[in-house]
């Protein structure tokens, strides 16, 4: 598995700081607030399982899993919900916890999709940022880090469903994927 890494982007200590800062952000902006955080799986559950812990205020936690329709390497724009929230929307303040945001695409539509169920607010958190991929009209309000324009994995990324064990975030080799 570690063979198959070009080079370490973020170091388990460089996360750690990453979401220390974050969480204290968040506790401080939602003080008041009625907060729920989404996680997208599957990428985002590491990232999800740290988060929550950094955060001190009173928060409820959900779960949805998504794909997105199309063939090909590219999405259409369009996602399909494999798996559901459980919780009603209407009240709550809803953060949504992502991976990457790399085009935008599949966030936007959640985020679309999420707002027709009468939320207080949405806002998107996300562990990291590939701007020069953004092809959606997309933000996030809090972004752990930006990272190149490189193909990224561990700490919950994956590979073909590999790497998201790794504890830190890594490049892959692009012989992995150039195979
Ligand atoms: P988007 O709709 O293009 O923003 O897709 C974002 C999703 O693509 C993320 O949730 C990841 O699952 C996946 N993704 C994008 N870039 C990477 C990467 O560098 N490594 C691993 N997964 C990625
Ligand atoms: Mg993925």
């Amino acid at each position: 598995m570690k063979e198959d890494i070009l080079k370490v982007l973020l170091s388990e200590e460089e996360i750690a700081e990453i979401i220390k800062n974050l969480g204290a952000k968040i506790s401080k902006d939602y003080k008041d607030k009625n907060l729920l955080m989404v996680s997208v799986l599957k990428g985002s559950v590491v990232f999800m399982a740290d988060l929550m812990r950094a955060i001190d205020i009173n928060c409820q936690i959900d779960f949805m899993c998504v794909s997105s329709y199309g063939s090909g390497t590219e999405s259409s724009g369009r996602v399909k919900i494999i798996k559901d929230l459980d919780i009603d929307l209407n009240g709550f303040d809803l953060l949504l916890v992502e991976d990457i945001l790399d085009s935008g695409v599949t966030l936007s539509n959640i985020k679309e999709i999420l707002l027709t169920r009468n939320p207080k607010s949405v806002k998107i958190c996300t562990f990291l940022d590939k701007p020069a991929r953004r092809k959606a009209n997309i933000v996030a309000d809090y972004v752990g880090a930006d990272v190149p324009d490189e193909f990224v994995v561990g700490y919950g990324l994956d590979y073909d469903e590999k790497y998201r064990n790794l504890p830190y975030l890594g490049v892959l080799k692009p012989s992995v994927y150039e195979k």
